[in-house]
């Protein structure tokens, strides 16, 4: 995550997302202003999926994997490419003007058994474009997405050094359980008591990606 101040910086700049439905995906805009593309994962974003882990410090390798990893091999690439998008939802974040380029960001659920209503999570976004609201774009797409696939349980296992992620999730309501070395934050979609400011702002945004054409026109398929 970027440092404290360049984030309030970023934050206050604009904290309004734009989002604009198109044929493969959804247009955002970050609080810097730049804009992204995010759409469903698909089998030819490998070498994306490749070049995005070259571009993650250690310590998001990490806080992502739990262990140092400098390749993938062809069986993770297989499994985190080739999903159902039913048991196994994945979208990615890209830029628009260069969709040929590494990904930005990803965010996958993964049902914890055949049509179970909890959902494991896992996020992660290039350190470059870390504190500009794209991992908060992309739990709203998850959310959006569960919400429309009768998951109501969202499952976030963060290693316990992740501090800023933990409070993140707590602030969205999610409950903590410490385990070993990692913090299982559980996020009930249908308690809507949490009334943080994190809380709400992602609720609106997964409400507005649920009402893009887009969205109902992918779920549809
Ligand atoms: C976790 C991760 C996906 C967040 O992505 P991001 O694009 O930086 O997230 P956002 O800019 O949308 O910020 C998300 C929240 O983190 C908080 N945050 C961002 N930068 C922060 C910082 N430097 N210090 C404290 N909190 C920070 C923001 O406050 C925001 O919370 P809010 O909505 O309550 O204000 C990204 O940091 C990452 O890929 N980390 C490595 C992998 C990982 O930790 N994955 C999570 C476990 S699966």
């Amino acid at each position: 995550m970027m440092d404290q101040d360049r984030w309030m910086e970023l934050k206050a700049w604009t904290s309004d997302p734009l989002l604009e439905p198109v044929d493969d995906g959804v247009l955002a805009r970050l609080y810097d202003g730049s804009s992204i593309l995010l759409r469903p994962v698909h089998p030819g974003d490998k070498m994306r999926i490749e070049e995005g882990l070259s571009s993650l410090s250690p310590q998001s390798i990490y806080y992502r994997f739990g262990r140092q990893l400098r390749r993938l091999t062809d069986r993770d690439l297989t499994y985190f490419t080739e999903v159902d998008q039913d048991q196994h939802i994945a979208w990615g974040a890209v830029d628009p003007d260069d969709p040929a380029e590494a990904g930005l960001g990803i965010a996958r659920m993964i049902r914890e058994s055949r049509d179970s209503q909890r959902a494991e999570i896992a996020l992660t976004v290039i350190d470059s474009y870390h504190g500009l609201g794209l991992g908060t774009m992309l739990l709203a797409t998850l959310h959006a997405l569960a919400k429309k696939c009768n998951i109501e349980t969202l499952r976030a296992c963060v290693m316990r050094e992740n501090h800023a992620v933990v409070a993140w999730f707590q602030r969205l309501g999610a409950r903590p359980v410490e385990m070993d070395c990692q913090v299982i934050l559980d996020w009930d979609l249908a308690d809507s008591a949490c009334r943080t400011d994190s809380a709400q702002r992602l609720m609106e945004l997964s409400r507005q990606i649920q009402r893009l054409p887009s969205v109902h026109a992918y779920w549809r398929r």
